[in-house]
């Protein structure tokens, strides 16, 4: 298998950590970066270090502050200068879910400005270094929220839809570059993000899905993988649900 460098947005916890697992034992170069989780993302890189594996690297980086992706870039030049594959995987929700006019703008705007401008700021520095090397797979986080909506979630729900209209836009924009972009839209799995969504709601939502049960970071993950190093070049500009059967 020919091995690619890819870099995992958020990969200190939940999804974006197996995705560095899963990645990383394969022997694949990743980068990946944490914001808050630095003892988490630390241990991740131990892991693979103690296995005589220096093929795993992470930065601490705020991923919504553009100047601070900016730097991360220019001051790794040499790390970066391929990326076989970007994850905009990076993603808060609201911690309580809180009906819109309940929740303060300012706590509205984080979650939107978060979410949006994490997938912003990386695509616009990973494009450049893909577009010169005539090649390259985005693949962007979304959610089952953003397709449906999702009570108390209106700000998530925004941000993830505006995910998936940026991406089939700027996929269009692409043409003849090499550059695919599709978007993975997971339904309920089990991760910290999901801990704190309101009971009662996520038990209907299981209850009435057809598999009636949380999916597991490793489900996403192979579907992830497969759009990443498996998929032919003819699947482009999709947003592939991954839900148990909820919607
Ligand atoms: N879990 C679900 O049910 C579910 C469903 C649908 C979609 N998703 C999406 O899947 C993705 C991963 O979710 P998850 O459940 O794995 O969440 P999680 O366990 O809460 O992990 C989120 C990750 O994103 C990182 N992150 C968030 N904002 C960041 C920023 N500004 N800069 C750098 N890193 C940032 C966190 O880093 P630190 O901890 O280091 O700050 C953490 O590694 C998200 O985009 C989420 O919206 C999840």
């Amino acid at each position: 298998m020919h091995m690619k460098t890819i870099f995992i947005t958020g990969g200190s916890r939940g999804i974006g950590k197996e995705l560095v697992y899963k990645f990383g034992k394969s022997g694949h170069k990743i980068f990946f970066t944490y914001n808050h989780s630095e003892i988490e993302a630390k241990k991740i890189v131990d892991f693979f270090q103690e296995r005589s594996n220096n093929n795993v690297a992470c930065f601490k980086c705020d991923l919504s502050v553009e100047d601070d992706v900016k730097s991360l870039f220019k001051n790794n030049k040499d790390l970066f200068s391929t990326i076989d594959v970007l994850i905009n995987n990076a993603g808060i929700t609201n911690r309580e879910a809180q009906h819109f006019l309940l929740t303060r703008s300012r706590d509205w705007w984080l979650v939107l400005n978060n979410n949006l401008n994490s997938v912003l700021n990386c695509t616009r520095n990973s494009l450049p270094i893909m577009i010169r090397n005539k090649k390259g797979r985005i693949i962007n986080i979304t959610s089952l929220s953003g397709i449906k909506g999702n009570p108390g979630q209106s700000a998530y729900a925004a941000s993830k839809a505006a995910i998936v209209a940026f991406s089939k836009s700027l996929c269009k924009e692409l043409q003849n570059t090499g550059i695919c972009i599709n978007c993975v839209a997971p339904g309920f799995i089990e991760t910290d993000m999901s801990k704190d969504a309101p009971k009662s709601y996520s038990e209907a939502r299981l209850d009435n899905s057809i598999l009636k049960r949380m999916g597991t970071t490793e489900e996403v993950c192979n579907v992830i993988n497969y759009l990443a190093i498996d998929a032919p070049d003819y699947l482009i500009n999709q947003e592939i649900i991954i839900d148990g059967g909820i919607a």
